[in-house]
């Protein structure tokens, strides 16, 4: 009676322990998302939309020019589109699930971080999830490793030697502060600002990796780094898992 009780449990688990690996391997998705990634040319956009289309998603790649993108698979759509023009984000926001902003430039000639594309770009979403009102998508923000804190109240921006990076760098690292400054203000739109650790590197995905807050997390050896495949895996799992919603989270080795 006992053999039999005990035999069934095992039966029981291996069955469980099945469904789950089915479940997690790669390629399978309980739930399809449909989701609109901005900057899909660009180095870490690309990886989004690999790992993405990889985990079964459908996904809208979007450029200003939209021949420079050549990918081609089942589940992918290539489309024209401009982060500067309102009307094209709604045209391409209704109806995805998740909106990706993965974007850098400096909008005209004026020294301002108030023109970094990722600062003008938030805000321009934002205001296109407002109208959508219910129905409208997420909005995950690729963000900038200068918002990361390396003592509490530092910001790594404000410690980053201004003599090694160029005037536009400098700008853009700002411009995502104020994106993230931007961000913290909205509270009817469900937004999340995924912040790189500060060296992106061309690793593989190894999909081990640590999230964190705030503070700037290194690792054993005090580098703070992070494939952009890797970081491309926590923000497709922030797309399926909605875990940080109205809140940035870091993603480092
Ligand atoms: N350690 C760090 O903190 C760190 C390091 C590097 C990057 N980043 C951040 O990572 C993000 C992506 O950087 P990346 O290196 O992948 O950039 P990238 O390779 O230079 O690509 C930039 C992308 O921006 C798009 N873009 C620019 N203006 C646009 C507009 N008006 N409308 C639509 N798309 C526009 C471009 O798309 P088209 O030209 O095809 O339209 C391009 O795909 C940025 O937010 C950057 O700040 C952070």
């Amino acid at each position: 009676m006992i053999k039999t009780t005990v035999s069934r449990v095992f039966l029981f688990a291996a069955v469980l322990f099945a469904a789950m690996t089915a479940a997690s391997a790669e390629g399978e998705q309980a739930d399809e998302l449909k989701i609109l990634v901005y900057g899909a040319t660009g180095k870490v956009g690309t990886h989004v939309v690999d790992e993405a289309l990889q985990r079964g998603h459908f996904v809208t790649a979007v450029s200003r020019d939209p021949s420079r993108i050549q990918r081609r698979h089942p589940h992918l759509s290539v489309v024209a589109g401009d982060l500067l023009d309102a009307e094209s984000i709604a045209d391409l926001a209704v109806g995805q699930d998740v909106i990706v902003i993965s974007v850098r430039g400096i909008i005209g000639k004026s020294k301002k971080p108030e023109n970094a594309i990722q600062r003008i770009a938030v805000e321009k979403v934002v205001n296109v999830l407002r109208e959508i009102g219910d129905d409208a998508p997420r909005l995950i923000h690729v963000g900038g490793s200068g918002t990361l804190e390396v003592e509490p109240g530092v910001l790594w921006a404000d410690k980053i030697p201004k003599i090694f990076v160029p005037k536009s760098l400098e700008l853009e690292i700002q411009g995502q502060v104020l994106a993230l400054d931007y961000l913290r203000t909205v509270s009817d739109v469900k937004w999340s600002y995924a912040t790189p650790a500060k060296n992106f590197t061309n690793g593989e995905r190894s999909g081990v990796f640590r999230i964190g807050g705030d503070a700037l997390l290194e690792d054993a050896r005090g580098k703070s780094r992070i494939s952009r495949a890797d970081f491309a895996v926590a923000l497709i799992d922030e797309a399926e898992n909605a875990a940080h919603v109205r809140q940035r989270f870091s993603v480092a080795y």
